[in-house]
């Protein structure tokens, strides 16, 4: 696996790779299971597969977990070597924001509500570092874990209103044994927020089945969450976001 870290040397190490469908998946890094099976979807759908580690600043507000959130980039290389992945781009900010971040684009009209009502500088921030790392690794296709669900469709949005012509697709949730969809931000969670965390895919579920949301966020606040951003439905899921602690966890299932 080629490690580059500015656009030339990945442009260098793609050439070399030759003729061929590339795939991407941009991550920022603290990898799990979840980023292994889109790895693994990825070199399903292509010949060769970049992937990229970037903490993008620009989609964290100043009082959320930029400085905090975690970085391994040796352990994660080693799991990407593992999974015989071709090329791992790790930009730093100056690579990825060579003008100081003053041209921009503007996330579309998936990003409204839900993740924005709390989070509204999240989705300007990852349309803008998604298109940058769009351009730097020009792949034919780029895979999206669903948990993210509403980023995804956002993705979606951005690549056909600017005509990228690259393929997204949406890859399934990758969950722990108790169903709790993985994460990077699940590193956060303590021994005792552990098992609540464990409760909100359970709850979601319940939600599908009933359709009472103001009943999922009172079960999700009894069974030991301090604050519930939002239980919603749209684009046939039930999504939720809820806090432990510090932790901010997101999930969806299907609608039934
Ligand atoms: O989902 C993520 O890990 C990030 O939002 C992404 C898509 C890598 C952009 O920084």
């Amino acid at each position: 696996m080629k490690i580059a870290r500015t656009i030339e040397d990945l442009s260098t190490y793609k050439k070399e790779l030759g003729e061929g469908k590339f795939a991407y998946v941009p991550t920022m890094g603290a990898l799990h299971e979840g980023h292994l099976s889109l790895v693994q979807l990825a070199k399903e759908k292509a010949d060769h597969v970049i992937v990229s580690i970037f903490v993008n600043p620009t989609q964290f507000a100043p009082h959320e977990d930029f400085d905090s959130y975690p970085r391994m980039e040796e352990k994660d290389a080693r799991m990407l070597e593992e999974e015989e992945v071709d090329i791992l781009f790790v930009p730093n900010e100056s690579v990825m924001y060579p003008d100081g971040k003053n041209s921009t684009i503007k996330a579309g009209d998936a990003a409204e509500g839900l993740e924005t009502t709390f989070r509204p500088h999240f989705f300007d921030g990852v349309v803008n570092i998604v298109s940058r790392l769009f351009w730097a690794v020009k792949p034919d296709v780029a895979i999206f874990g669903q948990k993210d669900f509403q980023q995804l469709q956002v993705i979606i949005q951005m690549v056909e209103d600017q005509n990228m012509g690259i393929e997204i697709i949406g890859a399934p949730i990758a969950r722990d044994e108790s169903g709790l969809a993985l994460s990077s931000r699940n590193l956060y969670l303590s021994a005792e927020e552990l098992p609540i965390a464990r409760q909100l895919n359970v709850i979601l579920r319940e939600a599908a089945k009933t359709g009472n949301l103001e009943e999922a966020e009172q079960k999700l606040l009894g069974i030991g969450f301090d604050k519930v951003d939002y239980v919603a439905s749209r684009w046939n899921r039930i999504l939720g976001a809820a806090w432990l602690g510090k932790t901010r966890l997101i999930d969806n299932v299907a609608s039934e």
